[in-house]
């Protein structure tokens, strides 16, 4: 039977090009996993969208003499085209500025104020006497109480991680103008956060799926027992605030880019013409995934959790499978000192599939994990190229060479040729199910144990010294089974290839509908002349792009 799959996945700030941490972290995961539903039957609605608003936008307008509009449209139109060529497929891809999120954003805010779950309080915030203004968030910076960096901001220490308050800061400034601030009451509206503590607790408690890490910092987090947050903020860009006399504040951009997900479902539901239709991905039997980097878990296990027990009759998060960092060259990524490999670079140069690739059998899943230009280059050429590459190469230039460019008959009668089957049918359960769990660099191993196998197979029958006879059709035609298996089994990793391999192979038709399952190649079949699935990259590129990273002076 066919279930319904929500997939949430966090929602890029529009400040500022996508690097492969963002890739890594949260819209390749979430990527492989939709594919994979889609291709088993599932129905799968997923939704992101570019978060526009709050102090990462409204900073970098400054910085770029820009407004926030301009700035976060910009980004925008960037994301889209980077999704398009990566080729992560989302159902929608909006924005947080669009009436509808507005809409959908006041509803919520308005239910939760009239069911007492936000109330109306006072708040000592920074302000700056020189730029008469309030600082909130990163407009106000200092010494990290935790680690001491100097540059930690009012929300959080970019260094140490920690979650800050512009109170905890040491030696406290002016973003703007470096002036010493001093601290003023402002009114607020805080959502009531320690009154679903227990709540949250006793659900969280059942997660026993969620990933160690998922639930472990979850847990402590809570038994340390939760505050209410604020969730205004003195400024004007961002959503108004539906209560009179905060005309000049705005709702906090956490608080609505999280209901993101819930406005992103309804715009989509409206563009396919049944508006109702989002709500059989938020109630009922469907599962919903939260696919997010690591410094976001709270937001996803605590704070969107409670906004929806408040709010009511939608469902709760299934699983929020966040992942760990990705670090450059063994270093902490940090976009303001360049130590990134940008999104929007690499696709200029590279195809999709390579990286998608590295990112996937190399996924921060349990762990940190690394990127270097060197390994991408030794994966590159050492796995992707060599293992499946080859292998479909050599099986299709011999069909094209000696049996016409047909698809042979054969009989794989034989052990060795019914194992390999036999493997290829069984590989499917087990990608699959390394897949539905989220454990995405398993999944991807066991399909290129498979190549592995038939490379060895291939090997072994070394049709090409027989050239056309029974052994040998009976061997091209095993290969071209595993080929097929293997095209379906990396499709939801490597979709270009996938469906570049499904043509090459004779199929019509496109390869999401013909379903997880083996296909096996029709004897007689013409197959059009073959074409490399992937290109041998030149050690050049390494010291190239190593350059790059960390270079101030870019173009
Ligand atoms: N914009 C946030 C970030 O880049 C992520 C928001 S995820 C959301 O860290 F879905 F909650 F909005
Ligand atoms: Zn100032």
């Amino acid at each position: 039977m066919s279930e319904q799959i929500f997939i949430g996945v966090a929602w890029p700030y529009a400040n500022g090009p996508l690097h492969l941490g963002h890739i890594a972290g949260a819209y390749l995961p979430a990527d492989v996993f939709a594919r994979y539903q889609r291709i088993t039957g599932n129905r799968v609605l997923m939704v992101s969208g570019s978060d526009q608003h709050g102090t990462p936008i409204t900073i970098r307008a400054e910085q770029e003499g820009l407004t926030p509009a301009q700035v976060a449209d910009k980004y925008h139109r960037e994301f889209i085209d980077c999704w398009r060529q990566l080729g992560i497929s989302f159902d929608i891809y909006t924005h947080t500025e669009t009436a509808n999120h507005a809409k959908v954003t006041h509803d919520i805010f308005s239910t939760l104020l009239q069911k007492g779950h936000i109330y109306k309080g006072k708040m000592s915030q920074p302000f700056c006497p020189s730029c008469q203004r309030f600082l909130p968030d990163r407009y106000v910076e200092g010494t990290c109480p935790f680690c001491g960096s100097p540059r930690a901001r009012g929300d959080q220490c970019e260094d140490c991680g920690k979650a800050l308050n512009p109170e905890d800061l040491l030696e406290l400034r002016c973003k703007i103008c470096s002036g010493k601030p001093h601290f003023r009451d402002s009114e607020h509206f805080f959502l009531r956060l320690s009154s679903f503590r227990d709540q949250l607790l006793a659900w969280v408690k059942q997660q026993s799926h969620w990933r160690p890490n998922v639930l472990n910092f979850t847990l402590r987090y809570l038994e340390e027992g939760l505050k209410d947050r604020a969730i205004t903020r003195d400024m004007e860009w961002g959503i108004p605030v539906p209560v009179s006399s905060f005309e000049k504040k705005r709702i906090y951009v956490w608080f609505e880019a999280v209901i993101g997900y819930l406005s992103a479902s309804k715009e989509w539901a409206q563009q396919q013409g049944e508006p109702e239709s989002w709500r059989t991905f938020w109630s009922g039997m469907s599962k919903s995934y939260y696919f997010i980097g690591k410094d976001n878990i709270p937001f996803h296990t605590m704070i969107w959790p409670a906004i929806l027990m408040g709010y009511g009759g939608l469902n709760l998060p299934y699983d929020v499978p966040a992942n760990e960092f990705l670090s450059i060259d063994g270093k902490k990524l940090s976009t303001s000192r360049n130590w990134a490999v940008w999104l929007p670079d690499y696709l200029q140069r590279y195809d999709p599939d390579p990286l998608r690739y590295f990112l996937s059998a190399n996924m921060p899943e349990t762990a940190d994990a690394d990127f270097s230009w060197r390994e991408f280059y030794r994966r590159n050429n050492d796995e992707l190229v060599a293992t499946y590459g080859n292998l479909v190469h050599r099986v299709l230039t011999f069909c094209q060479r000696h049996f016409a460019g047909q698809v042979p008959e054969g009989r794989p009668d034989d052990p060795p040729s019914q194992i390999l089957i036999q493997k290829a049918q069984a590989a499917f359960d087990t990608v699959g199910t390394h897949i539905n769990a989220c454990r995405f660099r398993e999944a991807i191993k066991a399909a290129f144990g498979l190549a592995q196998e038939a490379n060895r197979y291939l090997d072994e029958k070394s049709p090409w010294k027989a050239q056309k006879n029974h052994d040998s059709s009976t061997a091209i035609y095993t290969s071209l089974v595993a080929i097929s298996a293997l095209k379906t089994q990396l499709y939801p990793f490597l979709p270009f290839s996938s469906a570049k391999l499904h043509r090459l192979l004779g199929f019509t038709g496109n390869l999401e509908s013909a379903g997880w399952k083996l296909r096996f190649p029709t004897p007689g079949q013409a197959l059009p002349p073959p074409e490399p699935l992937f290109i041998k990259l030149d050690e050049k590129l390494i010291p190239e792009e190593s350059m790059k990273i960390g270079s101030t002076n870019l173009s």
